[in-house]
């Protein structure tokens, strides 16, 4: 995810470019850069850092000039730098572009540049379409534009400008945002509705494989055919703030809706183009490096513990090797049991948790190879472990976190594929049917957000409860881990998960009528025993509301509501199921008049031991 603007007009672009990019920076904020034509030239200028490292640099001399494009960037593809910045250029400096998304086959687009003679500055995806913009010119600023289109591969929202059309700007989306704003004599493009929200509330909203030609008194759009498309103006009328968070109440929620891009960025570029293996280039590993390792063991704090516990499920079930999972503040002092022959992975969505960093550094110290999962590329974690897998979830800017959980889950599924394949643990078949089912999360979690009004129900109707227990079997025990954690820190309600044949070891005796249970039963393999858990509860009044997967009616005879989950392997199932837990914390929380994005005694990023 990053940000990226547009100006053609009547004014000086830099002012504009600065100002969109600042209601950006929720996008991305680990370099910035714009370019502006002054009439001989494009002049580029850009910066590692937040904006203001960017607006230092150029404060005493601004690019002059009514045409430009600007970006903000949350790394990808090669770690924060001012290289790495875009805006990206041909070797002439005479094509520039910004970019948000993953250009996928960039790495074979880049050779066959290297080999014609191009000269790469950047470690990016992105500079690839700059070079290749150069490549097939033609003369025709748009028809190169498609040429190039018609050659990459992946997400993108995309604007070109040229040194040799100096009066338009080109820009065009897919799977990414992309706003034009219609101005008087001058015109807008934005990622999203803030940049421009201050100049215009008359937009068009870009839809995929759509071009958009603009300059400063027009704007024509075409289809991927190159036909014209008559657009309706969306009249904007939100207020800043709302439009900051794409028109929902809260970071939390439009977070939680943002999880199926989420995770396709996640999968993007690691499955195989046949659809039968995964691909991880970020390792290069053999079965001999597997087989060096005796066991693995996962370090995480909160959620992103959480994940790892799903993740330690997944590598013991698929790769048959056996894994430890410690909460990194206890594992440093309990002299744990690494050496050389271990894996340590650390999983941490900022990258920047202190006490999994400082358990990083030990395990390391103890000579062990270790393995980052993180979501913030050139975080502390990254730089400090020997190997990272990016989760590519976008910035996370609610402290409750939501899809950094489901993008770890989706990435330790494919790490355990992946080591699966290696290992011959799993026949070709069964990785193959896996990885069909894996596709089809993304199009199931947004079925799964599709009907929010009974979760909305139950919030309101339980929202008051002072407990709330959460009871599960095998991964619903982890996923209900993941739910209490979320209730808890956001709407204050003392909320506790347990194994639910644990129970009536002891927990059994808090449950006394009307207290709310969730009950997760998706994975059939241990359903009869959870259901017998189920009626130990219902035993004692309380209420239970069980989450289940589509076609599990019989569920409905042993409890009083059922939230349904889309159907698919008991494994995946974790990352649908946690779905309706998020959405039942946020409407809680929302009930309670809770400040959602930023609970009480918590912070985004704990850095302190
Ligand atoms: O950035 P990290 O993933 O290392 O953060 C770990 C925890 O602090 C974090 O998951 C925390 O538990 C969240 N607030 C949970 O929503």
């Amino acid at each position: 995810m990053c940000g990226i603007v547009g100006y053609v007009g009547d004014n000086q672009a830099a002012p504009f470019l600065l100002e969109g990019l600042s209601k950006l920076e929720y996008r991305g904020y680990d370099s910035a850069g714009i370019a502006v034509f002054d009439g001989k030239g494009i002049r580029v200028e850009k910066s590692v850092g937040r904006l203001a490292a960017l607006r230092d640099k150029i404060k005493d001399n601004m690019p002059v000039g009514t045409i430009g494009i600007g970006h903000t960037r949350w790394a990808t593809h090669g770690r924060p730098s001012d290289r790495n910045a875009h805006p990206h250029t041909d070797c002439s400096g005479d094509f520039v572009i910004v970019h948000n998304g993953i250009i996928e086959n960039y790495l074979s687009l880049k050779e066959e540049l290297i080999e014609t003679g191009h000269d790469f500055k950047s470690e990016t995806d992105t500079e690839v379409v700059a070079h290749l913009l150069e490549e097939v010119y033609n003369g025709d600023f748009v028809s190169s534009v498609r040429e190039v289109l018609r050659r990459i591969e992946g997400s993108y929202s995309l604007v070109f400008m040229s040194k040799k059309h100096p009066e338009e700007l080109i820009c065009t989306k897919q799977d990414n945002p992309l706003v034009i704003g219609i101005g008087e004599g001058e015109n807008f493009i934005a990622s999203d509705i803030p940049a421009i929200i201050a100049r215009t509330r008359r937009t068009y909203i870009m839809n995929d494989g759509e071009l958009a030609v603009v300059t400063k008194d027009a704007i024509k759009i075409t289809n991927r055919a190159g036909e014209p498309v008559t657009k309706k103006v969306f009249e904007v009328n939100w207020n800043a703030e709302a439009a900051e968070k794409g028109g929902y109440e809260h970071f939390m929620l439009k977070e939680i809706h943002e999880q199926p891009k989420a995770v396709r960025d996640t999968m993007s570029q690691r499955i195989a183009k046949d659809g039968k293996s995964i691909v991880m280039k970020e390792l290069k590993w053999d079965a001999d490096y597997l087989n060096s390792f005796r066991k693995v063991h996962m370090v995480a704090c909160g959620t992103a513990y959480h994940a790892a516990l799903v993740g330690k499920f997944y590598i013991e079930r698929l790769a048959r090797i056996p894994v430890e999972v410690d909460v990194a503040s206890e594992f440093r002092y309990r002299q744990p049991i690494v050496d050389e022959s271990t894996l340590l992975i650390v999983v941490s969505q900022s990258g920047e948790t202190s006490d999994t960093l400082a358990a990083l550094k030990e395990s390391k110290r103890l000579g062990a190879k270790t393995l980052a999962l993180t979501n913030v590329v050139g975080s502390s974690i990254a730089r400090e472990a020997d190997q990272v897998l990016y989760t590519w979830a976008g910035p996370e800017i609610a402290v409750a976190s939501t899809k950094a959980y489901t993008t770890q889950i989706i990435l330790f599924f494919m790490l355990a594929l992946y080591m699966a394949e290696l290992k011959g643990s799993q026949t070709p078949e069964a990785v193959e049917s896996l990885i069909g089912k894996l596709k089809e999360i993304p199009a199931q979690i947004g079925e799964t957000l599709s009907d929010v009004e009974p979760i909305k129900t139950f919030a309101k109707q339980y929202g008051f409860n002072e407990d709330v227990f959460y009871i599960g079997r095998s991964l619903d025990y982890e996923v209900a881990l993941e739910g209490a954690l979320k209730l808890k820190e956001i709407s204050y309600i003392h909320a506790e998960a347990y194994a639910a044949g644990e129970l009536k070891h002891g927990t059994l005796a808090l449950i006394v009528e009307g207290v709310p249970v969730i009950a997760l039963a998706t994975q059939k393999s241990v359903y009869e025993k959870t259901l017998s858990n189920i009626k130990e509860v219902k035993a004692r009044d309380a209420v239970v509301i069980g989450i289940a997967a589509q076609g599990n009616t019989d569920l409905e005879k042993y409890v009083d509501h059922v939230i349904y989950i889309p159907n698919t392997d008991e494994l995946l199932i974790p990352i649908l199921a946690v779905v309706p837990l998020q959405l039942l914390a946020y409407y809680a929380a929302i009930t309670r008049g809770c400040d959602v994005d930023k609970p009480r005694n918590l912070a985004k990023s704990v850095t302190v031991e």
